[in-house]
């Protein structure tokens, strides 16, 4: 199953994350744990996934001027879900093993965003916290075309645009969660997605 996170495509990303910070990936998960992800996505009942948070324990806030996706967490217990942990698990031991980058674990859930949703600008590392480290983008959306919308854009530090990423099916974006602000323009379409987040230990306090 993870056949194709080889040791040439592990070079590249860590390669990619020292030089830059990002990279943007196409088609690197089998084809058969996408279609099944996508599978998943198109047949869980619009109930199964809640409306997305903004913020931690009290500050905890439904807030759709800024983000108007429903989330979903994934389970291990569950397929597809456990191959794509399996998948991030061993991303997780490639890049520690080549960046010493002390990744601890990963979480992850899979988001909806109906036509006229979107993402404001954010950053996802929790503010005064070392909690998220590098987070993962990985799109279901088959039949996305130009004017669809829904794309992710990622920013510089100082909010110069880097990349507009088309949300298309098989796109893995990898970027350091507490360098790059970005967004989720509003969709036209449904829009589905996996986003996650590799930790460090010691983190959970603050969670
Ligand atoms: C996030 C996020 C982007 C996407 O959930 O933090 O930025 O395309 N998601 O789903
Ligand atoms: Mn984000």
């Amino acid at each position: 199953m993870v056949s194709l996170l080889n040791d040439e495509l592990l070079d590249r990303i860590a390669d990619a994350l020292t030089d830059k910070g990002y990279i943007v990936l196409e088609d690197v998960l089998p084809e058969t744990l996408s279609s099944a992800l996508l599978d998943k996505v198109n047949h869980s009942p619009v109930e199964s996934f809640r409306w997305a948070e903004i913020g931690r324990g009290n500050e905890r806030v439904r807030e759709q001027e800024i983000r108007s996706d429903r989330i979903r967490w994934l389970n291990e217990a569950q397929q597809p879900d456990a191959d794509y942990l399996e998948y991030m698990a061993c991303l997780r031991h490639g890049l520690n093993r080549r960046l010493f980058m002390g990744l601890f674990d990963y979480e992850s859930h899979y988001a909806f965003y109906r036509p006229g949703t979107f993402y404001r600008k954010h950053l996802d590392a929790l503010r005064g916290s070392r909690n998220r480290i590098l987070t993962t983008v990985f799109f279901l959306n088959p039949d996305w075309q130009q004017g669809d919308g829904g794309e992710l854009m990622l920013y510089e530090e100082d909010d110069a645009l880097l990349e507009q990423i088309p949300p298309r099916m098989g796109t893995l974006v990898i970027f350091l969660s507490e360098r790059f602000p970005h967004e989720v323009l509003p969709t036209h379409k449904d829009r589905a997605s996996i986003a996650g987040w590799f930790r460090v230990a010691g983190s959970y306090e603050l969670l």
